[in-house]
């Protein structure tokens, strides 16, 4: 008995289908249109076991934790390293809104970038600590921080400009221009202690200082691989081989996630080490069987 080609045809795309849907890739490559690299994962397992606490792929939407809060990622520069957030309840110069503030994880990697400049709105001028001599923390004469810079009262006075804002008809002085190093240790913008309804961040201009509309609302915050801020080499030549790194076990050790849903210990290329033992193909066991099972099948059709 003799087959046609078409049928050898159709037992060898049959057995490419098989493959493809048992292999499939726990390490997703993108979350909705954001493009995910290391150190950030979509899964538990995936990316830097340091980040994916905090960056999740929730439903195709990258989100963003701290204790104050989920945030959408609205994008990542991954050449200077800097993922940028926003925070539905940050009042912009369309829009104010009462907000609670926002906060960094004290044991986050994150920090946050120099470019950002929060405006603190409708703050107690009588009772708010931001303006008392005292300051937050009330210890006497090493406490008269400046909380609100004073070089920052004309940002103040654009978003007072601001129609959402300038309705509310507040003095100017109810704002203050916060910038980060006067967070403190506790990466904390706590409105309620600071006496002040809304806040406002943005991380540029866009090239029109007076325009508050066209200002880029957000929060940047900066990110380092590690201590030296190097990118792993194993990470790199697990990506090269179109894996995507991820970490697994009780010591969070690396892995290299392939295309095929096998898990290395260094890249997907053939002959790597495979960490369930099977040191050929990249192809599950029971894959290679029902691929040699579907040839033998069409050989002896033959
Ligand atoms: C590969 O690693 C990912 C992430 O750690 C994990 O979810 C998945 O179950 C692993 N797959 C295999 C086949 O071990
Ligand atoms: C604050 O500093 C001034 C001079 O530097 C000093 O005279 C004063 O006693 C200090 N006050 C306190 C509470 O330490």
């Amino acid at each position: 008995m003799k087959l046609s080609h078409p049928s050898i045809t159709l037992v060898s795309f049959l057995s490419l289908i098989f493959l493809s849907t048992i292999s499939a890739q726990t390490c997703q490559r993108t979350c909705g249109k954001q493009i995910l690299t290391f150190p950030f994962g979509s899964d538990p397992g995936c990316g830097d076991p340091r980040f994916q606490q905090y960056v999740t792929c929730d439903q195709q939407k990258l989100t963003f934790t701290t204790h104050t809060g989920s945030y959408f990622v609205t994008n990542i520069d991954y050449a200077n390293q800097v993922i940028y957030i926003s925070d539905p309840s940050m009042s912009t110069c369309s829009c104010t809104q009462p907000s609670k503030g926002f906060g960094l994880d004290w044991d986050a990697p994150f920090t946050f970038h120099d470019d950002t400049i929060f405006a603190l709105l409708d703050c107690s001028v009588s009772s708010s600590p931001i303006y008392s001599l005292n300051g937050l923390y009330g210890d006497g004469n090493n406490s008269k921080v400046p909380l609100c810079d004073n070089q920052g009262t004309p940002i103040c006075s654009y978003l007072y400009s601001c129609t959402p804002i300038s309705t509310i008809n507040l003095p100017i002085s109810t704002c203050c221009i916060y910038a980060p190093v006067n967070l403190g240790p506790s990466f904390e913008m706590d409105l309620k202690k600071l006496q002040c309804t809304s806040y406002s961040g943005f991380y540029s201009f866009n090239g029109q200082d007076s325009n508050p509309e066209n200002w880029n609302y957000g929060i940047a915050l900066k990110y380092k691989f590690n201590v030296n801020n190097e990118y792993p080499i194993t990470c790199a030549q697990c990506e090269r081989s179109l894996g995507v790194c991820g970490y697994t076990g009780v010591y969070n050790s690396f892995i290299c996630n392939c295309p095929n849903g096998l898990n290395t210990s260094s890249n997907c290329f053939f002959g790597a080490s495979y960490n369930n033992g099977l040191r050929l193909l990249p192809l599950k066991n029971g894959a290679w069987l029902m691929y040699i099972l579907a040839w033998a099948l069409v050989l002896v059709l033959l």
